[in-house]
């Protein structure tokens, strides 16, 4: 196995996001107390892990499923374009939809998944995300549930990457 020529330092310990994780369950599950059911949308590939701890703890009928969006960051210019790898297997109208992201950085893949999910007209629409960067935001997001707001620096694990990398470290670090 190749060498990681990168140093990890521990921002958000396993126990920390458990709890966060925990207490954004109840809050979430209080909010949608009377939904028939709640469709939670993870978004491939970063939310994986945050989606499997956060349903386990969802007191609340739950369907669960999955979107790709990939995101193309020009640096010569502040647009970037949003691109659909793998859309949903279901239909979305009607329903209460809960979309969970990993991070929310600029704003670009939330705000173009969002607006993608809008238009299928289900009954609400919501965003959990368990990580904000606040200070990188290009356009507007409005994140309902949020886990933690991090500095502008790269993170890896909980499911998060760095070039496919550290995704199953069970805290989250910083690169440096
Ligand atoms: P946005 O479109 O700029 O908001 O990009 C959000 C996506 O970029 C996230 O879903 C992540 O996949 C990725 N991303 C942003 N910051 C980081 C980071 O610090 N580590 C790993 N991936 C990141
Ligand atoms: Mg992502």
């Amino acid at each position: 196995m190749a060498d990681q020529d990168y140093r990890i330092n521990k921002l958000i310990s396993a126990k920390s996001i458990a709890a966060r994780v925990e207490s954004l369950a109840k809050e979430i599950s209080t909010h949608y107390a009377d939904s028939e059911k709640l469709i939670v949308v993870g978004l491939l590939r970063g939310s994986f892990i945050f989606i499997a701890d956060l349903v386990r703890e969802l007191d609340l009928p739950v369907e669960v499923d999955f979107l790709e969006a990939s995101s193309y960051g020009n640096k010569k210019v502040s647009s970037r374009e949003v691109r659909i790898l793998k859309d949903l297997r279901g239909e979305i109208k009607g329903q209460d939809v809960l979309l969970v992201e990993d991070i929310v950085d600029t704003g670009h893949t939330m705000q173009h998944v969002f607006t993608l999910l809008q238009s299928r007209q289900p009954r609400s629409l919501e965003v959990c995300a368990l990580l904000d960067k606040p200070s990188r935001r290009e356009v507007e997001v409005n994140i309902k549930w949020l886990g933690f707001e991090i500095p502008d620096e790269f993170v890896v694990g909980y499911g998060i990457d760095y070039a496919q990398r550290n995704r199953n470290l069970p805290y989250i670090g910083t690169v440096s």
